[in-house]
């Protein structure tokens, strides 16, 4: 199939799209569904396209498991949570890995999802996931596969855009337990540390955190040193405010030392798993300072429910530019949301990197104004 150059990101291809497959990869997220829907039926209603949703991420384009999606399908989904489609991040198509015997190999099956797709009359692929979706939909758009990528993910770490969809639900839900804490905190006097997801990113962290009026903010970005976190919370102790509450991202680490992994999953594209470090830091902070500690780890919970307003209409946006842009012509991008539109950039300038928090964010900067530690 040939393509005529036609500017920034557009190629006018001799064959028009008459069919879209749509697959949700990586971990799940509020507001999946939203875009699914909005993909969906902005290429029913508008363009009277035939819709596929492919199963389980990159793994049912792999096993060729895939399906017609249609209209019934697509509704009453805008608040639900997850993925209709179900999603997979153990399956990268350029280093798919199978057991072979005793023995695990690694495989490049790319060009085996093309033929998929070829055998289904499929002429354009919606992929909506993070940041290892999108490094493997930027190889198929390589490859010459017309592709769109939707920015998602809780942690809101994807390079080109401002914000990913499901970010604010899980802000919403971070703070939400962050408040809760504050009684238990306040009666027994302790110090409560709340962990946040957010992988190598601080965003989670640092947005909940300043939300909560959490008297410490512990970020991936800003290594912590524990004797100041320590002189903090007692200084506070000191002063008669006989709690503190400690937000800690999961991708925290000491200055000079390592981020804590729960584990490695052999099968993942990206095996590394964290969590469970704010036992860690509370287990320190007993240690240094014997006030009584406790760690919650909020986990898989920022993850679920229903999406937020703010998530179902960003996510709505998303989907309808995603088609929009693909029928102008543009090809191998990402939609993103840039200074409060949206538009979109390549994919090839967002594989492999990731977007963490400034240091000199405006958010760290309002919460060392208002006496919020980070730790260092
Ligand atoms: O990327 C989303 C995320 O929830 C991260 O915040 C977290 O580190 C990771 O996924 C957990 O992955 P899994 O669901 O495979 O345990």
């Amino acid at each position: 199939m040939k393509a005529t150059r036609l500017g920034k990101g557009r190629s006018r291809s001799r064959k028009s799209i008459k069919s879209i497959a749509i697959m949700t990869g990586g971990g799940d997220c509020p507001g999946l569904n939203a875009v699914i829907r909005a993909v969906a039926k902005t290429a029913i209603n508008k363009y009277g396209l035939e819709v596929w949703g492919i199963e389980d991420g990159f793994l049912g384009l792999i096993e060729d498991r895939m399906h017609v999606l249609c209209y019934n399908e697509v509704s009453n989904i805008l608040t639900v949570g997850g993925t209709i489609l179900g999603s997979s991040n153990t399956a990268n198509p350029s280093a798919y890995k199978i057991r072979v015997g005793k023995k695990v190999k690694t495989m490049d099956v790319s060009d085996k999802c093309i033929k998929v797709l070829k055998d289904h009359n499929i002429d354009a692929l919606i992929c909506i996931g993070g940041d290892g979706t999108m490094t493997s939909t930027a190889r198929f758009a390589k490859k010459g596969v017309t592709v769109m990528g939707v920015p998602k993910t809780i942690d809101n770490d994807i390079y080109g855009t401002d914000i990913t969809f499901g970010f604010n639900t899980a802000v919403n839900t971070a703070t939400e337990a962050i408040d809760k804490v504050h009684t238990t905190a306040s009666s027994h006097h302790r110090v409560m540390i709340v962990e946040v997801m957010g992988r190598y990113a601080g965003w989670i962290a640092l947005h909940s955190g300043v939300a909560s009026g959490s008297d410490v903010i512990i970020l991936p970005e800003i290594p912590y040193r524990i004797e100041k976190i320590c002189e903090f919370v007692l200084g506070r102790s000191k002063r008669g405010k006989r709690f503190s509450i400690i937000v800690v991202a999961e991708g925290a680490k000491q200055k000079g030392g390592k981020m804590f992994i729960a584990k490695k999953l052999a099968y993942s594209p990206d095996p590394i798993r964290l969590g469970g470090f704010a036992n860690v830091l509370a287990e320190q902070i007993n240690q240094r300072t014997g006030l009584d500690c406790r760690a919650i780890v909020l986990g898989h919970i920022q993850r679920g429910g229903t999406p937020t307003p703010f998530d179902r209409a960003l996510a709505t946006g998303f989907g309808y530019t995603a088609i929009e842009l693909l029928m102008k012509g543009v090809r191998g991008h990402l939609v993103v949301m840039k200074d409060g539109r949206l538009s979109s950039i390549a994919l090839s300038r967002v594989a492999g990197r990731i977007k963490t928090v400034p240091k000199n964010h405006h958010l760290i900067k309002a919460a060392l104004a208002v006496g919020t530690s980070f730790g260092v």
